[in-house]
């Protein structure tokens, strides 16, 4: 059980790290008001640093994503990956892929950026070519099932980034503890967790970052001609 004076210490550092921040640029700062006053499911603040850290260390050229929303992180990622990277990126809602485009040509990145409309269950295994850095954040509970073919899609020495591994904390309670509803998405998280784990070929470290992240490295080529 966590006292309310170390959830206080808590609360500070994160908001010391926050403010550390280099932060975003003014466009990137606008998109992310109106994604938010919308109630569009974008990626936090500590998720954001992470990204661009990662872009920075990697500097990957082919980057894949699976769940755009309106295209805040894609932007992101556009913003801080290397000049001429090519983003592609995958969304089954159709109006928020409407919007996502609308703002890939408000940040000037249209030509960079493919967005991939439908469901990344059927698309992923369509794609062809190693990406090097891949992000996760679509539906939490459909990760265990998109990771073969995210796998098979990561270059050596490639970054797999996976968003909101602890679902709130639901991910450390007890299975029993969690909702019914929530039991399903609970276990595949686990699961998912799991098989990174004891994959040979990657190396992975889980990070507190916003809500949880995994992020994972290949250290071994995939096994898988493609
Ligand atoms: C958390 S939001 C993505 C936020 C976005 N990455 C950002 O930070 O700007 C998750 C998105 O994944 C989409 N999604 C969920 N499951 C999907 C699937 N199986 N195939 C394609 N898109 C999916 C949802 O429609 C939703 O828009």
């Amino acid at each position: 059980m966590i006292h309310s004076s170390e959830m206080e210490k808590e609360e500070r550092i994160l908001t010391f790290i926050e403010s550390m921040s280099a932060g975003n640029t003014v466009l990137l700062n606008e998109m992310e008001k109106k994604a938010l006053a919308e109630g569009i499911p974008i990626i936090r603040p500590q998720t954001q640093s992470l990204i661009r850290f990662l872009l920075a260390a990697e500097r990957p050229m082919r980057i894949l994503e699976v769940g755009t929303a309106t295209g805040f992180s894609a932007c992101l990622m556009h913003t801080y990956a290397p000049e001429g990277a090519k983003i592609v990126t995958i969304e089954r809602d159709q109006e928020r892929a409407k919007r996502a485009r609308e703002n890939f040509a408000l940040a000037g990145a249209a030509d960079d950026i493919t967005l991939l409309e439908g469901d990344a269950a059927e698309i992923l295994g369509t794609l062809k070519g190693r990406f090097d850095f891949i992000f996760m954040d679509a539906a939490k509970g459909q990760y265990i099932h998109f990771l073969p073919e995210v796998l098979r899609l990561l270059e050596l020495q490639g970054i797999l980034l996976t968003d909101n591994i602890f679902k709130g904390g639901e991910i450390l309670s007890s299975r029993f503890a969690v909702k019914r509803r929530d039991r399903t998405i609970h276990s595949r998280m686990r699961e998912y967790l799991e098989a990174l784990r004891n994959n040979e070929e990657m190396q992975t470290l889980l990070l507190q970052e916003g809500d949880g992240a995994a992020v994972s490295v290949r250290v071994k080529p995939a096994e898988d001609k493609i």
